[in-house]
């Protein structure tokens, strides 16, 4: 990319002190997700006996009840809620995903239901019952509703910790190895923990009723227990009140700044957004549900939301040190900002960079039943010259970004022609035509003629495609075509319910040679006379030239046709 990157210029102090305050949101969620986790542990560890529990409770607690993490939990959850409650005050608009609308309302609602926890937890070991805290907490917790209580919290918090890790993880673009982790966690421990709890719940239940609990443990005493209602009551409230003073502080702003005018956000087409002074693009997009793609939720990490300024750079702040870190990361020209990151103060026009599009269609089913059976097909590959480059310079979420419209792209096309997509590895996709229906010369033929057509249209949408991406990538995304028919097993292949139609055999490696064969030839299709013959395509119509490959398996060398792109474009419509 030829652009220059943005220079860095030093940070406002508003923007250091937002930027302050996200690691800050950050670091005191990460503090409470280890007390969580430490705390799942050892109730997941219940499932080997109420007496491992206690012994894994008593280690994973032993941080938090001494300085400084007896002083650190509070005032991380104190701190976490209050940063919770200033972002909820500072955005401008309650329009946002699903996933963070989830988020937001877990958090608002997770104290209300740690408030009886707390108190009853503290109200219970502030005497000495005679039993260990876990046995005498359990005792407590055994009733229904208790149970139920606890499971909520449970979920509450651990879906909240989940989404916000998630969103964490994505926007550093972490690897697949971090990204199964936190998968496999999300739904394992929380699993486990409440397997555990079900079996200490039960076994304490039990011996209560053996006579060898006292029965005074299933409750707290009159006074404990109005002391923790008591409690219970005045955390629920204040929180309760915080939230309402931040929803009247919304509305108070709103009010005086009706007396204000509005900022205008034009998009492409004219399109435009009034939106009050202080939000961000991204804002003004949602509130206008404009569809703009943001993969790390607005947190500035992911680059995905990016849009050129078209006119309005003077109403612009320039971009604080994160913003221009990441956006010379991406090597972005100049002009070019992150609009979660952007708070114009007035109208500006605004391109967004990146195209939020549906997802493409899956790909048709079809009757083969597993076992596969031998027919002939024709085979398409295609791959992305010079991805290593690419993907060197750009980040990881980024390329997944970048690969999901080219996969959509090679994708579409391949259906819109009659073939099924099958293997997306990597950059590279195979697909296969014919796979279904007779073995009649008949076929095969339809099947050439399709896979020919898939290259015409591919041709056609991959320039759509680059149109889009090449004021982003600086330069257009070149492929290589090899396509090459004859006998294949086809398939359904897989394990349980993941199954995709395949095909395997000398006819997939050889269009997989051709594909390679592009790039010494210098051009966009390489495919084999097999192909031409069948769809009754003369080699001449396509200004092709004609090579001869050796190829495994057959006699005669293989003739090959190295077609230029202008002549594949015909090959579509
Ligand atoms: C199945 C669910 C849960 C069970 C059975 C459970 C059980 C317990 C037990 C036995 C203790 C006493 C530990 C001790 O000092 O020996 C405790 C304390 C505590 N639990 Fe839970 N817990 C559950 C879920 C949660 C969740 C989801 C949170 C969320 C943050 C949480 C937060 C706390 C806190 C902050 C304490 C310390 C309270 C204090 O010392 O005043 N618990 N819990
Ligand atoms: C007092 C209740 C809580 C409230 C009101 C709250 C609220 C929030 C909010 C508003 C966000 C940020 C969403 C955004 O980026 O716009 C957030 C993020 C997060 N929360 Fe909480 N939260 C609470 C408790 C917790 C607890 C108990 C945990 C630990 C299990 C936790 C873990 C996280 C994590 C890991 C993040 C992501 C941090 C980031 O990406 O910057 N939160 N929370
Ligand atoms: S949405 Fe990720 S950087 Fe803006």
């Amino acid at each position: 990319m030829t652009s220059p990157s943005l220079p860095l210029p030093q940070g406002r102090p508003q923007s250091r002190r937002n930027r302050l305050v996200r690691r800050l949101r950050a670091i005191t969620g990460a503090i409470m997700l280890v007390f969580v986790t430490g705390h799942l542990i050892a109730h997941a560890s219940g499932l080997f006996g109420i007496g491992v529990a206690q012994k894994v409770l008593d280690v994973t607690m032993a941080p938090w009840t001494v300085p400084p993490g007896s002083l650190l939990l509070p005032a991380a959850f104190l701190l976490h809620a209050s940063l919770g409650l200033r972002a909820l005050y500072l955005r401008r608009s309650l329009r946002m995903p699903p996933t963070e609308a989830l988020q937001l309302a877990l958090g608002l609602l997770l104290p209300m239901l740690l408030a009886a926890h707390i108190t009853g937890v503290d109200a219970a070991l502030s005497v000495d019952a005679g039993v260990d805290s876990y046995t005498r907490i359990m005792a407590l917790l055994w009733t229904p509703t208790g149970a139920l209580r606890q499971f909520v919290l449970l979920g509450v918090v651990w879906l909240h910790g989940m989404i916000g890790l998630g969103f964490w993880l994505k926007g550093r673009g972490a690897g697949a190895g971090w990204i199964a982790a936190w998968r496999i966690g999300a739904w394992a421990l929380p699993l486990a923990a409440l397997l555990g709890f079900l079996d200490a719940g039960r076994s304490v239940a039990g011996l209560v009723k053996l006579g060898l609990l006292s029965p005074t443990l299933s409750a707290l005493p009159a006074d404990l227990h109005a002391r923790a209602q008591a409690n219970e009551f005045a955390m629920i409230a204040n929180w309760t009140f915080a939230i309402f003073a931040t929803f009247a502080a919304r509305g108070l702003r709103h009010l005086i700044s009706l007396r204000h005018g509005r900022v205008v956000v034009t998009y492409p087409g004219g399109r435009t957004v009034r939106m009050l002074p202080g939000g961000s693009v991204l804002e003004a997009s949602r509130l206008g549900n404009v569809p703009h793609v943001a993969v790390c939720g607005g947190r500035g990490r992911c680059s995905t939301c990016r849009v050129e300024i078209v006119r309005g750079l003077e109403n612009l702040p320039p971009a604080d040190a994160e913003e221009s870190a990441l956006l010379s990361r991406i090597r972005a020209p100049a002009g070019v900002r992150l609009a979660c990151r952007l708070h114009p103060t007035g109208p500006v026009t605004v391109h967004p960079l990146l195209k939020a599009q549906g997802r493409g269609r899956r790909p048709s089913e079809d009757p083969m039943v597993h076992g596969g059976r031998e027919k002939r097909v024709a085979i398409l590959f295609t791959d992305i010259r010079g991805s290593t480059a690419i993907a060197e310079q750009r980040p990881p979420y980024d390329i997944m970004f970048l690969l999901e419209r080219y996969f959509e792209t090679i994708g579409g096309a391949v259906e819109a022609a009659g073939g099924t997509p099958n293997a997306f590895v990597g950059d590279e996709v195979m697909a296969i035509f014919g796979a279904d229906g007779g073995d009649g010369p008949e076929d095969f033929a339809a099947a050439a003629t399709q896979a020919l057509h898939a290259a015409g249209e591919i041709a056609r949408r991959l320039e759509v495609l680059n149109r889009s991406l090449v004021r982003d990538l600086g330069q257009p995304l070149r492929i290589g075509i090899g396509i090459h028919g004859g006998p294949a097993v086809v398939g359904r292949l897989g394990y349980g319910e993941t199954r995709m139609l395949t095909a395997v055999g000398d006819t997939v490696h050889v269009a997989r040679r051709l594909e390679e064969l592009t790039k010494a030839h210098a051009c966009l299709l390489v495919v084999s006379d097999d192909i031409l013959q069948a769809a009754g395509r003369a080699p001449a119509t396509l200004d092709a030239s004609c090579h001869e490959i050796t190829v495994r398996g057959r006699v005669e060398p293989l003739a090959v046709h190295a077609v230029p792109a202008e002549a594949v474009h015909r090959l579509g419509g």
